[in-house]
C-alpha cells in the first residue's frame, strides 16, 4: 500500500506516468467512467478548501466511485478531541482511499502510519501540497510541452506557500530548470528549501524583490497569495498582502509565451484584467487538477484500465 505525502514519494518515472495517464483521461474520459465502481474516497478536511476537496470528489465521481467525508474539523469528532490516528483507523473501515488536509505540518503523515488505506496529503500547514504539484506539472507540460529547460519565477509568499515548496521539490529533478524566487524580505523561501533542496541539488536560482525585474526572462510565472492564515498577527499580513499585484501593465514586460499559473484562491495578487490575457493559465490549471487526481487515485488503488 502506498501513500503520497510529498512529490518525492514518486520517482520521476512514476510522476511522468501519472501525467501521461492524466493526458489519456483528458482525451478519453469515457474509458475511465467505471474504473472505480464500488470504491469510496474519504475527504478529511480539517482546513478550508474549495479546489482540492471538490476536485478530489469530482475525480472519484468521474471514475464511477463514491465519496464521503467532512469539510471542517468542527463538523468532525476532532472537535471532541479525537486524534488523526484514531480517525484514520475508523475511516479505513469505511473507505478505500483518503485525502487529508490539516493545518499542522506532518498530520497526514501521522495518519498514514496507522492507516489501512492509501492516504494522500491534500496540504499540511506551510509544508507540502503534492497534488497541487501534480496539477502544476501537468499544466506546465501541457502549456510548454516540457518540464526541463525552463526558467520559472515563483512570486509572493514563498515562506508559507506550501505549493511553492512542493513544486521546487519536484522540479529540481528535471534538467536545466532555473528558479527566480520573487518575494519581499520577510517572505523569502525557508532555509530548509534553499539549503536542503536548491543548494544541495546544485540548482541554479536567484532571489529578487521586484517582479518587474524578473518578468522579461521568465518562461513561466507562478503567482501565490500571501497566506493570511499562517501569520501570527494581522498587522504584518496587512503590510504584506498587496506587495505584488500582477496587472496588464506588468504583463507587457513579460515574453509573449510566458504563462501565468496560480494555485488559487487569488486575492489581489493578479488583477482580474489579466484573466483575458491568453497567457493566463490559472483556470485551465484547475481543470488539469481533476484529471491528475483521477490518475493518482487509479495509481494508488492499482486500478488498471485497458
Ligand atoms: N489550490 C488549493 O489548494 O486550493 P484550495 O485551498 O481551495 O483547495
Amino acid at each position: 500500500m502506498r501513500h503520497l505525502m510529498s512529490p518525492l514519494d514518486l520517482t520521476v518515472k512514476e510522476l511522468d506516468q501519472i501525467l501521461d495517464l492524466a493526458n489519456d483521461i483528458e482525451a478519453n474520459p469515457q474509458k475511465y467512467a467505471h474504473a472505480c465502481e464500488g470504491k469510496k474516497l474519504a475527504t478529511l478536511f480539517y482546513e478550508p478548501s474549495t479546489r482540492t476537496r471538490l476536485s478530489f470528489e469530482a475525480a472519484m465521481l468521474n471514475l464511477g466511485g463514491s465519496v464521503l467525508g467532512f469539510s471542517s474539523a468542527d463538523s468532525s469528532s476532532a472537535a471532541k478531541g479525537e486524534s488523526v490516528s484514531d480517525t484514520i483507523r475508523v475511516i479505513s473501515c469505511y473507505a478505500d482511499i483518503a485525502a487529508i488536509r490539516h493545518p499542522k505540518e506532518g498530520a497526514p503523515l501521522v495518519a498514514s502510519l496507522k492507516s489501512g488505506i492509501p492516504v494522500i496529503n491534500a496540504g499540511d500547514g506551510g509544508h507540502q501540497h503534492p497534488t497541487q504539484t501534480l496539477t502544476d506539472l501537468l499544466t506546465i507540460r501541457s502549456m510548454k510541452g516540457r518540464l526541463d529547460n525552463i526558467t520559472i519565477g515563483l512570486c509572493g509568499d514563498l515562506k508559507f506557500g506550501r505549493t511553492v515548496h512542493s513544486l521546487i521539490n519536484a522540479l529540481v529533478r528535471y534538467p536545466n530548470v532555473r528558479f527566480v524566487l520573487i518575494s519581499p524580505e520577510e517572505l523569502r523561501i525557508p532555509d530548509y528549501v534553499r539549503e536542503d533542496v536548491l543548494r544541495k541539488n546544485h540548482q541554479e536560482f536567484k532571489e529578487v524583490i521586484r517582479l518587474e525585474d524578473a518578468l522579461p526572462e521568465l518562461d513561466l510565472l507562478y503567482m501565490t497569495r500571501v497566506q493570511k492564515e499562517r501569520f501570527f498577527n494581522e498587522e504584518d499580513y496587512v503590510r504584506m498582502k498587496d506587495f505584488y499585484i500582477l496587472d496588464k501593465q506588468k504583463m507587457e514586460l513579460a515574453p509573449k509565451d510566458m504563462y501565468v499559473l496560480h494555485p488559487l484562491p487569488r486575492v489581489n495578487e493578479i488583477s482580474v484584467e489579466v484573466d483575458d490575457d491568453p497567457r493566463a493559465a490559472y483556470f485551465k490549471q484547475v481543470q488539469y487538477g481533476v484529471y491528475v487526481r483521477m490518475a493518482l487515485i487509479l495509481t494508488l488503488l492499482e486500478v488498471k484500465v485497458c
